[in-house]
């Protein structure tokens, strides 16, 4: 059989994590900049093998947990395809995501997965049926994820996302500028998310209402995303009210806050923290004249890595 490769992008979500999970919409665009990709050929051994070099990962399929969520994607293909059985085949997987920061890393891998494989199969999936199959191995990463990071990156399209509701996929009428800048902090998403979760619990009044605002901020954003002559100005301030309500939640970090004064100052027009929190990525919307000083002043305050993206619906369009 002909070897079959396939990627899927990094996401970084504008408006509402966290609420999200709680039932509040939230905004998330994809970042092609970052990718995970799997390659799908032949072997003569007579099994199915799984090499992943990025995490020191190189076994048979027969020795994963029926919980890991690459067996998950891979046993899933199996099951959907017409034979039930899988061909003997290398899967090779390699990633430029960074782990534990909020950009997706799990769901890209398992989207990627997902896709080589099946057309190695000669299977035709639909984006609904990969979004679906990566959800399954979503759950094993992060215990009750709202399942927003599965559908931005199985659609690699923007999307306004309601936990259990149709995804809508949209085009912002304007380009937005954005500053992606890592503080080197792994936060894994499965135990921010069991935290505030334990925190909903205890105060259930305080968390709802917080989470009522985040709502309240990611409609506004998106009825502004939709207009013509977009107003990139509120879009901005509504993207660092959505921080500060972060914060309430205790989400964020020292380093978060900092990442996002100093962007601040230096002429964004908003900034907050993207995913999970307590680490991972901020991101900033920029003015695109503003980009390099904004970058210098984040590095100045400690930023690891820094991805410059310009997010036009013509990028995505088709
Ligand atoms: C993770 O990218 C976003 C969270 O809202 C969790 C989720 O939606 O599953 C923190």
């Amino acid at each position: 059989m002909p070897s079959s490769s396939a990627s899927a992008p990094g996401k970084i979500i504008l408006f509402g994590e966290h609420a999200v999970v709680y039932g509040q919409p939230a905004i998330a665009i994809p970042v092609d900049q970052v990718r995970a990709t799997a390659t799908t050929t032949d072997n003569t051994l007579g099994i199915v093998r799984i090499i992943a070099p990025d995490i020191n990962l190189q076994c048979n399929l027969d020795q994963l947990d029926t919980n890991n969520p690459l067996f998950i994607v891979i046993d899933g293909v199996k099951n959907l395809n017409r034979t039930n059985i899988l061909p003997a085949c290398d899967i090779h997987i390699t990633s430029t995501i960074p782990i534990a920061s909020g950009m997706g890393s799990g769901a890209a891998v398992s989207v990627a997965v997902i896709r080589s494989l099946s057309s190695f199969l000669g299977l035709s999936l639909s984006d609904d049926a990969i979004s679906a199959l990566a959800f399954e191995a979503e759950k094993r990463y992060h215990g009750s994820p709202s399942g927003i990071d599965n559908t931005v990156i199985s659609y690699n399209k923007p999307v306004y996302f309601v936990r259990g509701e149709q995804p809508v996929i949209f085009l912002p009428k304007i380009s937005l500028q954005l500053v992606i800048a890592s503080t080197g902090i792994e936060s894994p998403t499965i135990s921010v998310v069991q935290d505030v979760r334990a925190r909903w619990q205890e105060k259930p009044d305080e968390y709802n209402a917080l989470f009522e605002k985040i709502g309240e901020i990611c409609k506004t954003a998106y009825s502004i995303l939709r207009e013509e002559g977009c107003d990139i100005t509120t879009l901005g301030l509504l993207m660092t009210q959505n921080h500060r309500l972060l914060q309430q939640i205790d989400v964020s970090c020292p380093e978060l806050d900092s990442m996002v004064s100093a962007a601040l100052n230096a002429g964004a027009l908003g900034a907050k923290l993207s995913g999970a929190g307590r680490g991972g990525n901020l991101i900033a919307l920029v003015p695109p004249e503003g980009v390099s000083n904004i970058v210098e002043a984040l590095r100045k305050t400690g930023a690891k890595n820094i991805i410059c993206s310009q997010f036009s619906s013509h990028s995505v369009a088709g």
